[in-house]
């Protein structure tokens, strides 16, 4: 699904190389479900925003989904992303004016594939993560681990292949983010292939492959 060969990535403060992503190789495979961990500025969201088609590198090889990614233009780019990846991230980034449905059904906009009966879908995605009596309320009333739940669906009504999740328990407690890590693994279990970046050590048993990065670097790569 996604192969990485040698990507750099620098940013250039005037004359000064800041080199921030030194050759990482990577394979992710279809139906994996992958942890990312790395202290904090080791690269982690940097490496997820290139996988995710959000940044792109300095150099390197990178195909996703065996397309070379440097041949695609803007369009054919965010054409990729909403058919193939769901994003979910630690401050759920739901529009605080629209209920939790309206939330879910935010992509379907963007999307040219075709949904059929999103909103049933919509309600049946928030059902399964028991937010069945919740489908009218606003964000503001919303726990935060409810509010995950919501941004959670709303990676999935697209029916993406690939799940891209940045510290998505970070503004939660243990118990909270434990749950969160629950749904990730139900959804794997359904065929998603998920990439969860965490730096907490205790969330790292519920993939069943951990890679760590530091500095810039893959320091380990265990299947489990
Ligand atoms: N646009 C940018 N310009 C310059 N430096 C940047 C830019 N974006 C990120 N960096 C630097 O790249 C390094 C890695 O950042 P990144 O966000 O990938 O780390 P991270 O592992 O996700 O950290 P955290 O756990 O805190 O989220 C950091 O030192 C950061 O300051
Ligand atoms: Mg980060």
């Amino acid at each position: 699904m996604i192969i990485l060969k040698n990507i750099k990535k620098s940013y250039f403060i005037g004359e000064r190389e800041l080199s921030i992503l030194k050759g990482i190789n990577l394979r992710i495979h279809k139906g994996e479900f992958v942890i990312l961990m790395g202290v904090s500025g080791s690269g982690k969201t940097t490496l997820m925003n290139i996988m995710g088609l959000l940044d792109t590198k300095t150099y390197g090889e990178f195909y996703f989904m065996d397309t070379r990614v440097e041949d695609l233009n803007d369009e054919a780019l965010a054409g990729f992303r909403n058919r193939h990846i769901g994003f979910v991230f630690q401050q759920f980034f739901l529009l605080p004016y629209l209920n939790a449905i309206e939330n879910v059904l935010i992509p379907i906009v963007y999307s040219d594939k075709e949904i059929r009966h999103p909103r049933e879908k919509a309600r049946q995605l928030l059902e399964r993560f028991n937010l069945a009596d919740r489908t009218h309320n606003r964000p503001a009333q919303l726990s935060g681990g409810e509010q995950q739940r919501v941004a959670i669906a709303r990676a999935l009504i697209n029916d993406p292949d690939l799940i891209l999740a940045d510290e998505p328990t970070g503004a939660l407690d243990s118990k909270t983010g434990g749950e969160i890590m629950e749904l990730f693994r139900m959804l794997n279990e359904d065929g998603k292939t998920v990439l969860v970046v965490t730096h907490d050590p205790k969330l790292a048993s519920y993939g069943k492959r951990l890679i760590r990065i530091e500095d810039g670097t893959i320091s380990e790569d265990i299947t489990t």
